[in-house]
């Protein structure tokens, strides 16, 4: 396996594409006489999100806008970006496709493609060209910038093209039109990939090995976020702490270049493994007023038998000290995990060891998993797999823990006045806003009439203020706005 870096070529055949498919796409809306439409379905994680931004970017330019109807078919270019970690995507991908084969024969010109992390995994690739032949292009993730060129050619041949390449690719931002869904946030990969091979994980099949973007690239992309003015950044990789970038460039480099640009209320970053983290991230994340004040470090399993079967070279101890240390030096900062259950060969000790830990770190927040196998993993072929009742009750005891931590973090909240990044109108009421602390923590809050403050829905994303929490729930806190900042 090789690490490609895109080329002049590259460039030529991706502007190509696009003005092929303009065309294409052109003559095609002026036969049906209305413009034409693309969705693209996201499963997974904020990884799979940034490169939805870049695939909708891309048909943005050959032409499309995005459907509005919310019906999955509702479009004339359906892109299915997929994720094998998460539960149930892939019953979610094979029922969506199988649905769409009427829609096929009613209308010959809609194109549908898949990608994303399932498409690394043989088995799903065979079930689609056995399936689902009316599938039109098939594509993996390390090929994003060809996305253009193939979907040119999936057109043209009028037949099933499936393209999935061992290498890995790395193409900078730059190369791409990206259509930010998020008006305030910016999503920015800074590295690909995953070195680690834990024993029950696909990433590292699935996005191929570490590859890290160039360190001028995400500086120059940095400044040009913030011009523009996005108010938060999330810097993103499977494991953002092993990020080399040329000249000896660590993390730790990228967090402050992020920070030193003053119009970013927050510079977030996502994941962190604990063999990985420095002191010097930790000290940053103290220093700095601008980066969050939030760690998530996934912890996995609580016994050390069970992380050395799963690969993760640390013991329990070590990551509790990581933990404590990090709680020392970042006041009021908030520790989120992963956890998994049921892993196979768990004991009942194990478990037990597991919700101890689970105690000793306080999280302030946990994703927490049923274990579940994944072909072509190591992990796959372990014996000793745990029957399913006892991983569904192990898995209820630690969520009641995990839970009772969460709304003990949410009270310690309460009676304070904090300062909340908008995202938007909250789910609960078209009245209530939401936004999130520099600690992660959601917050929903009202604005008090007296305030004078009458915002349209989107006035508010992105601004910073001051909300006074009065009460604590499960997984959010409620408070009531007390003054908008840099009024
Ligand atoms: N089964 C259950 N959980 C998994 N994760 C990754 N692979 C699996 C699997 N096979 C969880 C890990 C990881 C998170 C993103 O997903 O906890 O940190
Ligand atoms: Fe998967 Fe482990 Fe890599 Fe995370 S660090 S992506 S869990 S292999």
């Amino acid at each position: 396996m090789t690490v490609i870096k895109t080329t002049d070529k590259d460039r030529l055949d991706f502007e190509s594409g696009i003005n092929e498919l303009k065309e294409y796409f052109a003559s095609l809306g002026a036969r049906k006489g209305r413009a034409l439409t693309y969705n693209v379905l996201t499963y997974g994680c904020q990884l799979n999100e940034s490169d939805s931004e870049k695939l909708s970017g891309m048909l943005m330019s050959m032409g499309l806008v995005q459907s509005k109807g919310g019906e999955l078919d509702d479009a004339d270019v359906i892109v299915f970006n997929t994720c094998s970690i998460r539960e149930n995507a892939d019953r979610h991908l094979f029922g969506n496709l199988g649905a769409f084969k009427t829609l096929k024969k009613k209308d010959r010109d809609v194109i549908i493609a898949v990608c994303g992390c399932m498409m690394k995994v043989p088995e799903n690739v065979a079930r689609i060209k056995k399936s689902y032949p009316y599938v039109d292009l098939v594509f993996d993730p390390q090929q994003l910038h060809r996305f253009p060129v193939l979907l040119r050619d999936a057109i043209r041949d009028k037949k099933q093209l499936v393209n999935i390449t061992a290498d890995d690719y790395i193409a900078e931002d730059s190369f791409f039109p990206i259509d930010r869904k998020r008006k305030f946030r910016a999503l920015v990969p800074i590295m690909y990939g995953c070195n680690n091979f834990c024993s029950y994980c696909i990433v590292p099949y699935a996005r191929g090995r570490e590859r890290s973007r160039d360190f001028d690239e995400i500086v120059r992309e940095l400044g040009d976020l913030a011009k523009k003015g996005y108010k938060e950044v999330m810097l993103l990789g499977q494991n953002v702490n092993s990020y080399r970038g040329g000249d000896g460039k660590s993390f730790a480099d990228i967090l402050r270049a992020a920070s030193d640009f003053e119009s970013f209320s927050r510079v977030r970053f996502m994941s962190s493994h604990p063999k990985d983290l420095s002191d010097e991230v930790i000290d940053i994340m103290a220093s700095r007023p601008n980066v969050e004040k939030h760690l998530h470090l996934a912890m996995q399993s609580g016994s050390d038998k069970v992380l050395k079967d799963m690969n993760r070279p640390y013991t329990i101890g070590r990551f509790l000290e990581i933990a404590d240390n990090f709680r020392k030096k970042v006041d009021g900062g908030s520790l989120t995990t992963d956890i998994i259950v049921g892993f196979p060969g768990e004991t009942e000790e194990d478990f037990a060891d597991t919700l101890k830990a689970v105690e000793k770190a306080r999280f302030d927040a946990a994703f927490t998993f049923q274990y579940s196998a994944r072909p072509g993993t190591k992990a796959a072929a372990f014996p000793d797999q745990i029957p399913q009742d006892i991983v569904t009750e192990r898995f209820g005891r630690l969520t009641e823990i995990t839970n009772r931590l969460a709304e003990e973090s949410n009270s310690r909240l309460v009676g304070r006045t904090m300062e909340v990044l908008i995202e938007g109108i909250s789910k609960a009421g078209d009245r209530t806003f939401s936004g999130r602390t520099i600690t992660n923590h959601l917050v929903n809050f009202t604005i008090p009439e007296e305030l004078g403050i009458d915002p349209g829905p989107d006035m508010l994303e992105g601004r910073l203020c001051e909300v006074r929490i009065d009460r604590a729930r499960p997984y959010s806190v409620d408070g009531e706005l007390v003054r908008l900042k840099g009024d």
